[in-house]
C-alpha cells in the first residue's frame, strides 16, 4: 500500500469568519465547512488534510515550519498578510514543500492593493475566484 499524500491547509488572518464576513466577496460557507469538505475529498483521493487558521502571523509562520516534517504540500491562503507580508514568503522558502496560492475571490478584480502577492512567484500554482471551491 502507498503512504498517502499528507496536505496541510494554512489559512490566514479573518477567514475564521467565512460565513459571516463580507458574503457577496467570499460566499456563505464557513471555514469549519470549507476544512471538512477538504478533508472528504483528500481522503477520497488518498490525501491525509490537515486544516489550520489563524489570526496570528507568528503563529501561522510556526505552523509552516512544522509542516516541514509532517506535510508533503502545502494549500495556503494567507489572506492580507499575502499583499504585505515578506515573513511568510521567507517561512515558506525555508521548508521544501510545493504550496499552491488560494484565494475565494479574484484578487484582481479588488482594489489594487490586492493586486500584488509576496509569494506568487514561490508557489507552484494560484487558484483563486472560485469561493469556497478555490480550496478544492
Ligand atoms: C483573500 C483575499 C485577500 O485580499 C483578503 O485580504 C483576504 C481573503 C481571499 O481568499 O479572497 O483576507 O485571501
Amino acid at each position: 500500500m502507498t503512504t498517502p499524500h499528507r496536505i496541510t491547509v494554512l489559512h490566514g488572518p479573518n477567514l475564521n469568519r467565512l460565513g459571516l464576513r463580507e458574503p457577496a466577496v467570499y460566499g456563505s460557507t464557513t471555514l469549519e465547512a470549507i476544512d471538512a469538505s477538504l478533508v472528504a475529498l483528500g481522503a477520497d483521493l488518498g490525501c491525509v488534510v490537515t486544516c489550520f487558521q489563524t489570526n496570528h502571523e507568528g503563529a501561522w509562520i510556526d505552523a509552516v515550519h512544522a509542516a516541514a516534517t509532517s506535510a508533503d504540500g502545502l494549500i495556503v491562503n494567507p489572506g492580507a498578510w499575502t499583499h504585505t507580508s515578506i515573513a511568510i514568503r521567507d517561512a515558506l522558502l525555508s521548508v521544501a514543500l510545493p504550496a499552491i496560492e488560494v484565494h475565494l475571490s479574484n484578487v484582481y478584480a479588488r482594489e489594487a492593493f490586492r493586486h500584488h502577492s509576496t509569494i506568487a512567484d514561490i508557489v507552484v500554482g494560484r487558484i483563486m475566484g472560485f469561493g469556497a471551491e478555490s480550496y478544492r
